[in-house]
């Protein structure tokens, strides 16, 4: 019986159509913590729960509090891209990965030098004006304090799906093409949670899906390769 890291490794050196679907534990070994781990943002004690600071009605009622929060727990300047973001880019060059999927918003893997990434969430490196839709550079938001105004006089905001809103058609219609081309799926840091990117697996026709998360997910059932492993130390073996 091969160890499932060698398995892993031959389905990957044999593939020339590999996609992968990532969350936030993807950048948990660049010092960004992800959101329901034991010491990921959603455990931590708050005014009110972050999924409702990360809410379209949190935003709109509660602005200040909001660009506080958005300030000081999801922007990470210094971080960096790891291995996992490093070997996804390389599969990219090497002409076998098609595409990265990630519900990321910290823009590391093109950091890393990713081309083809689908960010089903937005990016904190994008903002636009909430009442013209003028694009404003992110540092208009993550460089300034309170309320970041438009000349228009509207709030500038950061280009991430908040919880209530819808995620980009286009983005999510170039997933679902890339994930149901896939020979080989690759599955990592998330916990599956959160739909409607968690769904996006469903597209996936082949069989070779690997879920690579230090904890169980709810699809652990429904992959054909599960290794509970951090994936930084995983992509430095295939
Ligand atoms: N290697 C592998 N898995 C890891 C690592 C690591 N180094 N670090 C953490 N994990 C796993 C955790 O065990 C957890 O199951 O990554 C998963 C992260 O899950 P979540 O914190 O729920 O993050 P994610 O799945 O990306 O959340 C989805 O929820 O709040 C929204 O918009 C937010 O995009 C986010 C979405």
């Amino acid at each position: 019986m091969q160890e499932p890291a060698a398995v892993l490794r031959q389905w990957i050196a044999e593939s020339g159509n590999i996609v992968f679907f990532g969350g936030a534990g993807v950048s948990t070994e660049s010092g960004i913590p992800d959101f329901r781990s034991v010491d990921g943002l959603y455990r931590q004690t708050w005014s009110h729960p972050p999924e409702v600071m990360l809410s379209h009605t949190f935003f709109e009622t509660h602005t200040e509090e909001f660009f506080d929060f958005y300030r000081r727990k999801l922007l990470f300047p210094d971080a960096r891209p790891n291995a996992a973001h490093l070997r996804l880019a390389e599969l990219e060059r090497e002409g076998r990965l098609r595409a990265v999927v990630t519900q990321n918003i910290d823009g590391l893997h093109q950091q890393a030098g990713s081309r083809n990434v689908l960010e089903l969430h937005g990016s904190v490196h994008r903002a636009y004006c909430a009442a013209c839709g003028r694009a404003h550079p992110a540092s208009a938001i993550n460089a300034g304090t309170g309320v970041p105004r438009c000349a228009c006089g509207g709030v500038i905001r950061p280009d991430v799906v908040l919880y209530e809103e819808a995620l980009d058609d286009d983005t999510v219609e170039r997933a679902v093409r890339a994930i149901e081309a896939a020979e080989v799926l690759l599955v990592a840091g998330t916990s599956l949670a959160v739909f409607p990117a968690a769904g996006l697996l469903n597209y996936y026709r082949g069989r070779r899906l690997a879920l690579i998360n230090l904890s169980e997910t709810a699809y652990d059932h429904q992959a054909d390769l599960v290794i509970h492993e951090k994936i930084g130390e995983v992509m430095k073996q295939v």
